[in-house]
C-alpha cells in the first residue's frame, strides 16, 4: 500500500447484510452474524494495519431490540463470546476497546463482559476499537442535551456555555474526533440513527458488498476510494 495515501484518523461502519447473506447461501439468520464477525476481526486488523486511529462498528442499535427475543439473546451471545475470545488478541495488538450507547438494558452478565473488556485493554495505544453497542445517535443527544440542561439547572454552567464543544463533550463519543468516513454495506444508504451530530463532515461509502464478505481486501479498497476524495469542509 502507498505510505503517502491519505489515511482517515477515524472510520465508522454500518456492518449490513448479516440476514441477507445468511439468506443467499440458505442458513439461518444467526449463520449470517456468525460469518459477520470474521469480517469484523478482518476489519480491526485492516484499520491497525492501515494506521486508522479509531474504527467505530455499529454492533447493535437501540432499535435493533424490536428483533425477535433468539435473534437478540443470539446476538448478545455471540457479542459476549466474541470479547472474551479476542481479548489476549486486543492487548497484544494494542487495541484499546471503548463501548459507546445505553448501558442500562442489558443483563448483569453482558454488562461485567463489556466493563471487563473495557478494563483489560485501557492501556491498548495503537488502534481505538469503539463498539456502539445499544446505541441510537438521537437518544445520545437527547442525554447530553439533559445533562447540560441539569448542570445549568444546578448553576454549574450558564446557558450562553453551552457550545458545540459543551455538546460535543457530553455524548458517548466525548474525547473521540469526528468520523471522516463511514461505510455502509449491503448498498443501503442511510444512517440509520448513526453517529447524526458527529457525521456532519465525513464522507460516507455505500459499497453493494454484504458485511459478511467485506473482509481486509474490501477495507483497503475502501481507504483507496477516502484517498480520492476531496474534503472542503463548506468551502471553496
Ligand atoms: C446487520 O445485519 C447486523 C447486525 C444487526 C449485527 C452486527 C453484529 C455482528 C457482525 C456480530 C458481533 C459484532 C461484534 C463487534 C463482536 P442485518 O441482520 O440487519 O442484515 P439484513 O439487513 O440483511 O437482514
Amino acid at each position: 500500500m502507498n505510505e503517502s495515501k491519505r489515511i482517515p484518523a477515524h472510520v465508522a461502519i454500518i456492518m449490513d447484510g448479516n440476514g441477507r447473506w445468511a439468506e443467499k447461501h440458505g442458513k439461518p439468520r444467526y449463520e449470517g452474524h456468525i460469518e459477520g464477525v470474521k469480517s469484523v476481526k478482518a476489519c480491526i486488523k485492516a484499520a491497525a494495519r492501515n494506521g486508522v486511529r479509531y474504527l467505530t462498528l455499529y454492533a447493535f442499535s437501540g432499535e435493533n431490540w424490536g428483533r425477535p427475543a433468539e435473534e437478540v439473546d443470539a446476538l448478545m451471545g455471540l457479542f459476549c463470546q466474541c470479547v472474551t475470545e479476542q481479548t489476549p488478541e486486543l492487548i497484544e495488538e494494542r487495541v484499546r476497546v471503548r463501548l459507546i450507547g445505553r448501558r442500562d438494558r442489558f443483563s448483569e452478565q453482558v454488562n461485567a463482559h463489556l466493563e471487563r473488556i473495557e478494563r483489560e485493554t485501557a492501556g491498548g495505544d495503537r488502534l481505538t476499537l469503539i463498539l456502539a453497542f445499544d446505541y441510537s445517535s438521537r437518544e445520545e443527544i437527547a442525554r447530553a442535551a439533559r445533562v447540560l440542561a441539569e448542570r445549568a439547572a444546578a448553576g454549574e454552567i450558564r446557558p450562553e456555555d453551552i457550545s458545540e464543544k459543551a455538546v460535543s463533550d457530553s455524548l458517548y463519543t466525548a474525547g473521540i474526533p469526528d468520523p471522516d468516513f463511514i461505510i455502509r454495506t449491503s448498498g443501503e444508504c442511510r444512517l440509520s440513527n448513526f453517529l447524526l451530530w458527529q457525521a456532519s463532515y465525513a464522507e460516507m461509502y455505500f459499497p453493494q458488498v454484504l458485511w459478511p464478505d467485506f473482509g481486509q481486501e474490501e477495507f483497503d479498497k475502501a481507504l483507496e476510494e477516502y484517498a480520492g476524495r476531496e474534503r472542503r469542509y463548506g468551502r471553496l
